[in-house]
């Protein structure tokens, strides 16, 4: 009997379109796609599930996205801003509770100019030395990406969107470029981070084809982090009319993204759980192997909100820590409290 191409996949870790066209169109290779991605997880990660202590510290943004809540067209959100201090609390009520990560995630923010986000990051970096700091602050100059590094960031978030030309001028206005958003992960990447890619799952105008070359560009880029969701409309957007993406079509591709990359950090998103009560959970089951619960103030969470019915908006960071780490057991894992540094080879 000639191999399954499920089979295919796990062992030569890549397949021809065709195959993978298939694989992402059918329903038909589920069940043995998510049992191969759960074994390939917990032969390299074991039954691990690394936490990301997620700080939300600005939602001022100068760009435009169509999908995204906190678009600088959207005049509708209240804007924020956590200084200096309160980030520094946050990671300290974070630490606590056991992060040894944190990620800072924010819009492209001018008032946070080089000077701030690096007097920050080495505030951080000597009060938590044994804690990973973790940016995700959009695209910079590689100037600016090596200051970050200097200071003592070691990881960097940037999901390219989509890695086809043609659909990233669908999703963003012309100012914005695939060009820039690769050249930011390369700089990146040349310089010592460890990078995290990804993309939207059932975005505007996207169809298998546009996943492919999602696939095949993180082929190339060999990241060490994969950020996938759905896309979830928010109703002050421009797309606020268009569909949201589907829990089967983002756990498929969890699968395979976790039999192509067997060592990647894949966490099972925010978006994910918004979509399904039990989406992180099935997440989880596919191959992912992170969570990112909330560290941000309770006041502001409401206000980050870069899709409609975002969970854990109203939950204690204590809280939030409590109810992960019950899911994450209810899947079958375990909460682990380390870095989670990636384990290549
Ligand atoms: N739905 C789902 N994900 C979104 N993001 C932005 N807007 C939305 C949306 N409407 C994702 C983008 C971005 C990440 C921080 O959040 O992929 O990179
Ligand atoms: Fe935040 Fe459940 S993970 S409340």
């Amino acid at each position: 009997m000639p191999e399954s191409i499920v089979q295919q996949l796990r062992e030569t870790r890549t397949l021809p379109d065709a195959e993978l066209f298939a694989l992402l169109e059918s329903p038909a290779y589920d069940a043995e796609l998510f049992a191969a991605a759960d074994a390939v997880r917990r032969e390299h990660y074991g039954d691990a599930v690394f936490l990301r202590g997620l700080i939300e510290f600005t939602n001022h943004c100068r760009n435009n996205c169509y999908y995204c809540g906190i678009r600088r067209d959207n005049l509708k959100v209240p804007r924020y801003r956590l200084t200096h201090e309160d980030i520094l609390s946050c990671a300290k009520e974070g630490y606590t509770l056991g992060y040894r990560t944190f990620v800072l995630q924010g819009g492209e923010d001018p008032y946070y100019t080089d000077e701030r986000v690096c007097a920050l990051v080495a505030d951080l970096h000597a009060r938590f030395p044994d804690c990973a700091i973790t940016l995700s602050i959009g695209e910079k100059p590689r100037a600016s990406y090596q200051a970050f590094f200097d200071a003592g960031a070691r990881r960097y978030l940037l999901r390219h969107e989509t890695a086809s030309e043609a659909h990233y001028a669908k999703l963003h206005p012309a100012e914005l470029s695939l060009a820039n958003r690769k050249r930011c992960l390369w700089d990146l990447k040349g310089i010592g981070y460890q990078v995290g890619a990804g993309f939207m799952v059932g975005s505007p105008y996207q169809t298998t084809r546009e996943l492919i070359a999602d696939l095949r560009f993180l082929q190339e880029l060999q990241p060490d982090m994969i950020g996938i969701g759905p896309f979830i409309h928010h109703a002050d957007t421009p797309f606020r009319d268009f569909p949201n993406g589907t829990l089967e079509l983002t756990l498929r591709l969890l699968a395979v993204l976790r039999l192509m990359f067997p060592y990647v950090l894949l966490p099972s998103t925010t978006a994910l759980g918004t979509i399904h009560p039990q989406g992180r959970e099935l997440g989880l089951k596919a191959g992912a192997n992170v969570v990112m619960p909330n560290l941000s103030p309770v006041a502001v969470r409401a206000k980050y909100k870069l899709y409609d019915n975002k969970i854990c908006l109203g939950e204690e960071s204590a809280q939030c820590r409590g109810c992960l780490e019950r899911r994450v057991a209810s899947a079958g894992y375990r909460i682990v409290t380390d870095r989670g540094d990636v384990r290549r080879g």
